[in-house]
């Protein structure tokens, strides 16, 4: 009987959406938010999941930030990574993971915002608990010779 009670409720969470974010109402929305600060100069971003392409995005000014919006997988297993070229640098990491998961949530209805900024020194993660910018990654020299895209 436990059991019938712990499948209907799974089963209803999955099929109820929270109207304020578009997920089931058992699972987490959040948002990744990437802004460059680099206003003067193309920098090239290409965000993806094992399942989802984000694309390629061009930041240059007055087009400096784009986001996108996505609900938690029922395990937590959502990874979103991202490389980013500037010049004849490059980096790539996780925007988002089970560890961002819970440094992004702050039990925001719309979604829980998770902030990068790129900068002509690295990337910088928005840390909404204690409201600072953190260092994350710096540039990386792309090798002499190699393809860029
Ligand atoms: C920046 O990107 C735009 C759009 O892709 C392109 O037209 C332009 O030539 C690029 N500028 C530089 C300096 O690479
Ligand atoms: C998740 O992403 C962050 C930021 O890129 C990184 O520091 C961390 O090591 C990653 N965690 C896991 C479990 O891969």
């Amino acid at each position: 009987m436990k059991n019938l009670f712990i499948f209907v409720f799974v089963f209803l969470g999955l099929n109820v959406v929270n109207p304020c974010n578009g997920c089931p109402i058992i699972l987490r929305g959040y948002v990744v938010h990437i802004k460059s600060d680099i206003p003067n100069d193309n920098v090239t971003v290409h965000c993806q999941s094992k399942d989802d392409d984000v694309g390629y995005h061009v930041l240059h000014s007055p087009n400096l930030e784009f986001q996108w919006k996505f609900c938690e997988t029922i395990t937590g297993s959502t990874l979103f990574f991202c490389h980013f070229w500037w010049q004849n640098k490059e980096q790539i990491f996780d925007v988002f993971n089970i560890s961002m998961a819970q440094w992004c949530f702050v039990d925001h209805l719309e979604g829980n915002t998770c902030h990068w900024e790129i900068k002509d020194d690295g990337f910088y993660f928005y840390e909404p608990h204690n409201y600072v910018w953190l260092k994350q990654y710096s540039w990386k020299q792309i090798p002499e010779g190699k393809l860029i895209f």
